[in-house]
């Protein structure tokens, strides 16, 4: 393989973090390795709801960080809960300094959006629906008059090179071209910020590249992973066939859009007290239940927001155009799809891997935060909050350079691209068995497809981050025999009682299981 050296920090994916680490480590030189264009192709750009904040006077950062542990069913740690909800409202300040033209009242105020599970309207929000696309732009436009930020764009990561146990580079290919042969590219430091693996299911919000190859290259190389099993569902992904499916954001259910199903029952009162805005779990169960049983569920916005949702949310009133429903008129059909994984590459308080100079922020990371339920808008905070982390504990790990020449990458044939089929068995498999509802059976069959599949088409090393990922998530879920969050063991219903434990694997361990299921009787 040819290799580069640079002394440049590498920051693999281009998301909020990866952009929001490149400016705070600036002057000091970055490499941003981009598969597309900067802004497209970032789960963050896709965010529809917005930051999480108390900027409200009468909400504080406790009861954020209480709602955060409250929601996570028992396994957010706590202490990273006040960290990242104490901090929210400078991050707010500090992106708003930076061209982010947040929804404000006419006194001023930021306009705050509510959504499920928070005590309070915490959200801020832009033109209704764009918050994550408003932010990102500010932020690309920073990136791009800031010297010390080189962006590869149309570069993909496919695997890390350790030495010793330290992380010394990152193998890219084209992204464009996945018969381009990989070029290892050696720098001091790497932080991942590539996102999470919602694209590893056949019906996910997430962007189309983003299918835990992140995570999945982190375990390759040896990182350990936490909470691999817990995997968010969103209730309100619109069921139009579009893949991804576009998101209907939760904010529509704060300003009171109700679930029905097709025989006009609004089923969620009879579930559960706060009924739409129920933790985000219980709602996608409650849906998958409806969807399962025939009963086509959808989301009616018609007597709250009427014609105006078409001003106010208007990504949400373009997807429903683009699929020939007016939202003012039929309700929206719905349905839960992955959206966010709680879990990655185990992270300490600092931003570090367990592997030296690997730090990582962002959805890839699993820093505790979430636990097994993540609160609406957290998300982003949390990226942005440990990005700032990260470049802090890079900056004070890593000997300064002024300056770094640019890299410059000349692809090659020779690579192996991921086969198309092979992928989508694997998001139908992880859909099927490894979905909102789980058990032994379906979660053994996925550990064998995955096996099998990985077996066939293991050449590829884009295909095989996918499997590590997906074989950690499965294995994780086999493992957790109780019901926690969005881990929900239809043959465990019960959450086990006494303090809950977050998971740690590593990769090997889980292949061990995997192996062990693949040898059992079936
Ligand atoms: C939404 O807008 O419903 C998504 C917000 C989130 O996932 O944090």
């Amino acid at each position: 393989m040819t290799d580069i050296s640079t002394d440049r920090i590498l920051i693999v994916g281009a998301g909020l973090g990866a952009l929001y680490a490149a400016l705070k480590l600036a002057p000091r030189p970055v490499v941003l390795i981009s598969p597309e264009t900067l802004g497209e192709g970032a789960s963050s750009a896709w965010a529809q709801g917005g930051v999480a904040a108390a900027m409200d006077e009468n909400d504080s950062p406790d009861s954020h960080a209480r709602d955060t542990v409250k929601a996570g069913a028992g396994t957010v740690d706590p202490d990273v809960a006040d960290l990242v909800t104490g901090d929210a409202r400078r991050y707010i300040l500090d992106l708003t300094d930076m061209g982010t033209p947040f929804d404000r009242t006419a006194d001023g105020d930021y306009v705050m959006s509510r959504e499920a599970a928070h005590s309070f309207a915490r959200v801020v929000r832009v033109k209704g629906d764009q918050a994550g696309a408003q932010i990102m732009a500010a932020l690309i436009e920073q990136v791009r008059e800031t010297p010390s930020v080189q962006a590869l764009e149309g570069v993909m990561a496919v695997g890390l090179e350790t030495d010793g146990g330290r992380v010394t580079g990152v193998a890219v290919q084209a992204a464009g071209d996945a018969r381009s042969a990989p070029i290892m590219l050696r720098a001091p430091a790497v932080l991942l910020a590539g996102g999470g693996s919602g694209g590893l299911y056949a019906v996910t919000t997430n962007p189309p590249r983003i299918r835990g190859q992140v995570i999945g290259m982190a375990a390759r190389a040896g990182a350990a992973i936490a909470d691999a099993e817990f995997v968010q569902f969103h209730p309100t992904a619109m069921d139009v066939g579009e893949d991804p499916a576009p998101l209907a954001t939760e904010a529509l259910r704060g300003e009171g859009a109700t679930l029905i199903n097709r025989d006009g029952e609004r089923f969620m009162t009879a579930i559960h007290p706060d009924a739409e805005l129920a933790p985000r779990d219980v709602v996608a169960r409650a849906i998958y239940a409806q969807t399962q049983a025939g009963k086509r569920p959808l989301l009616d916005t018609r007597d709250v927001l009427g014609e105006r949702i078409k001003d106010l949310y208007p990504a949400v009133a373009e997807a429903c155009a683009r699929n020939g429903i007016d939202p003012a008129i039929d309700p929206i059909p719905v349905a839960a799809a992955a959206h966010y994984h709680m879990g990655g590459i185990a992270t300490d308080k600092d931003g570090k891997s367990s592997l030296d100079g690997l730090w990582v922020c962002g959805e890839a990371s699993s820093t505790g935060l979430h636990g097994a339920n993540r609160l609406a808008s957290n998300g982003l905070l949390e990226a942005l909050v440990y990005a700032r982390i990260c470049a802090d504990g890079i900056v004070a790990d890593v000997d300064d350079v002024a300056d770094a020449p640019l890299v410059q990458l000349d692809f090659t044939s020779g690579g192996v691209p991921p086969e198309r089929d092979a992928v989508m068995t694997l998001r139908q498999c992880m859909t099927n068995c490894v979905g909102v509802e789980r058990d032994a059976s379906g979660l053994k069959t996925a550990l064998r497809t995955i096996a099998d599949l990985e077996g066939q088409y293991g050449d590829s090393p884009s295909f095989l981050n996918m499997c590590a990922t997906a074989t950690l998530i499965a294995a994780g879920a086999l493992l957790r025999e109780e019901s926690r969050g969005a881990h929900e063991r239809i043959d465990f219903p019960e959450t086990s009682e006494g303090p809950a434990l977050r998971s740690q694997m590593y990769l090997k361990d889980a292949m061990a299981l995997r192996d062990q299921i693949c040898e059992e009787k079936q």
